[in-house]
């Protein structure tokens, strides 16, 4: 029997030099079935190469005739007894790694469309308890339960209902929506097909983020290969323009009318008055591909996962400076510390753990001492912070958290679509004040700008306290005030580092 050579033809692999590996295998090995699979999530070891089964990585052309003869050093050994992928909990990305992302075999193999035929001899309504019965909820930041926002659409009185799949992905360090849409776009179909019988909608569309060209190659070539089995659900990709607001669903909404992506003023939700004004469930990647599983097994089966209020699995993304970055799903209820140190291995550069920012560009930075976190919505909450859609990014001892604070506004100067005062406003005064607070610099800091007192935009000087005073009521104003989470979050940023990191504000006691 020749051998089957697995490497990944995910965007991440393919950056690390995948295809050129693919070819040097065929070269070196005509005899070999060569498979073009999803990824593991273990980025660190991109491309990693599996040989009937036995795992190699990080592999370059290079490493190709040592594989072949046995002699390489690069061997893990079977890749489903690695450590990081044993101890996980996959139910959403239970293919990562294991089958190739078009092939219909491979994924009727692995249980494919077992949830769309059960939730299609169930009537709507049962398909709307299982879902609320398995207690999932949103996983692209808001974390609100699924199934009561289908039930209110499918409530709805209309004759004309869409599906919504929010693919933007705009927050920093997080890639899973991309992994799942690149390695196994089938689940996310049936997810969709899914949520349309259970409410009573046709037409889905998945609003995909426009720096991922290769997921929409993907999503159109499954969009086509199972329309027969989804029929009478149709489905279109359409690509977003690059803006971060437009994964806010409102403003997606706008984007996706060919309007202008600004945010709606709520009410009317989505699910009453959404696309096109008629009612809609807009749901995320990562809540729309779990359907299957939870469909296929059972609401109650995938509720067994998890710790409170958050039931069942996230795929949690580790990132930034980090030995061991990539896509870890668990139940909830890990810690953080277990995350970036256990998990991650630690610092990329051997540097001392800072902080960790979880949530994307409006979560908070969690200091060390705030580790023994669990993950889960309402401990983060607990902690004024937030898990977002999952993504955690690991910064060392060299991390300014002033410039991080300021970046943050500046992030939000530059994304605000500008229709509330607040955010529109109120981010550019934020970047104003974090400038004159730069006075104190970081401990050590031989700066001009390093004095004990700051500069007012009149020119006069005031304490650093009364620039503390303006940014929290900032803060207070721009979170209570905002539309949005744009300007509504991002205090949560500015806040935490200043709370947890005075000394780079030049101020010596936390802001409470
Ligand atoms: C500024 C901003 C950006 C957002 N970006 C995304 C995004 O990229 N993907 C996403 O699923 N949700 C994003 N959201 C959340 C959506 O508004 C919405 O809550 C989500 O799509 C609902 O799906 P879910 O319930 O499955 O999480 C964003 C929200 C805001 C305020
Ligand atoms: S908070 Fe910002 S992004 Fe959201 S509606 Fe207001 S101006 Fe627009």
């Amino acid at each position: 029997m020749s051998r089957v050579i697995c490497i990944s033809d995910d965007a991440l692999a393919i950056a690390c030099g995948a295809d050129r590996v693919a070819e040097a295998f065929a070269e070196a090995a005509p005899d070999a079935e060569i498979r073009r699979v999803s990824s593991w999530g273990m980025h660190w070891l991109e491309p990693l190469v599996e040989v009937d089964g036995i795992g190699f990585g990080p592999v370059t052309t290079d490493d190709v005739a040592a594989i072949l003869d046995g002699s390489s050093e690069k061997r893990i050994g079977k890749v489903t007894e690695h450590p990081w992928i044993a101890r996980q909990q996959r139910l959403t990305f239970a293919r990562a790694g294991q089958t190739r992302p078009l092939d219909l075999g491979d994924y009727e193999d692995t249980g494919g469309w077992a949830g769309l035929k059960r939730a299609r001899d169930m009537t709507p309504q049962a398909v709307l308890d299982e879902v609320k019965a398995s207690g999932l909820r949103g996983r692209g930041g808001a974390g609100f339960p699924a199934g009561i926002k289908w039930q209110t659409v499918a409530d709805a009185a209309s004759t004309r209902k869409y599906i919504v799949c929010n693919a933007d992905e705009g927050d920093s360090g997080t890639f899973a929506d991309r992994m799942l849409m690149e390695g196994d776009p089938y689940c996310l179909i049936e997810g969709m097909a899914i949520a349309g019988h259970a409410v009573g909608a046709m037409q889905g569309y998945i609003y995909l983020r426009s720096e991922y060209p290769h997921a929409m190659a993907k999503l159109n070539a499954a969009i086509e290969a199972s329309a027969h089995i989804v029929a009478p659900f149709q489905l279109e990709v359409r690509m977003g323009a690059g803006a971060y607001v437009c994964g806010e669903e409102t403003s997606l909404l706008n984007s996706l009318e060919g309007k202008r992506g600004e945010v709606r003023a709520k009410p009317p939700l989505p699910a009453i008055e959404g696309l096109f004004g008629k009612p809609t469930v807009v749901n995320n990647v990562l809540t729309l591909a779990a359907i299957p599983w939870i469909m296929a097994h059972g609401g109650a089966a995938y509720a067994d996962y998890g710790m409170g209020r958050s039931r069942g699995t996230m795929p949690i993304q580790i990132a930034g400076n980090v030995k061991h970055g990539g896509l870890y799903e668990t139940a909830f209820g890990v810690t953080l510390g277990e995350l970036v140190s256990d998990i991650g291995g630690g610092t990329d550069s051997g540097g001392t753990l800072r902080a960790v920012q979880v949530g994307g560009p409006l979560g908070a930075y969690f200091p060390p001492t705030l580790f023994d976190t669990p993950f889960d919505y309402e401990s983060f909450a607990a902690k004024d912070g937030l898990i977002g859609h999952g993504g955690v990014v690991v910064f060392d001892d060299s991390v300014d958290m002033w410039a991080q604070a300021r970046f943050a506004m500046e992030f939000c100067a530059h994304e605000s679509c500008g229709k509330c005062t607040p955010c529109r406003i109120g981010s550019v005064r934020g970047m104003e004040t974090l400038d004159r607070m730069r006075g104190g610099g970081r401990a050590g800091s031989d700066s001009v700008e390093a004095l004990p007192q700051i500069r007012n935009t009149s020119g006069g000087v005031r304490e650093a306290s009364a620039e503390l005073e303006l940014i929290t009521d900032l803060c207070d104003l721009m979170q209570s005030g905002s539309l949005c989470a744009l300007g509504g979050f991002t205090p949560y940023p500015v806040m935490s580092a200043i709370r947890h990191f005075p000394e780079d504000f030049g101020i010596a006691e936390a802001a409470e």
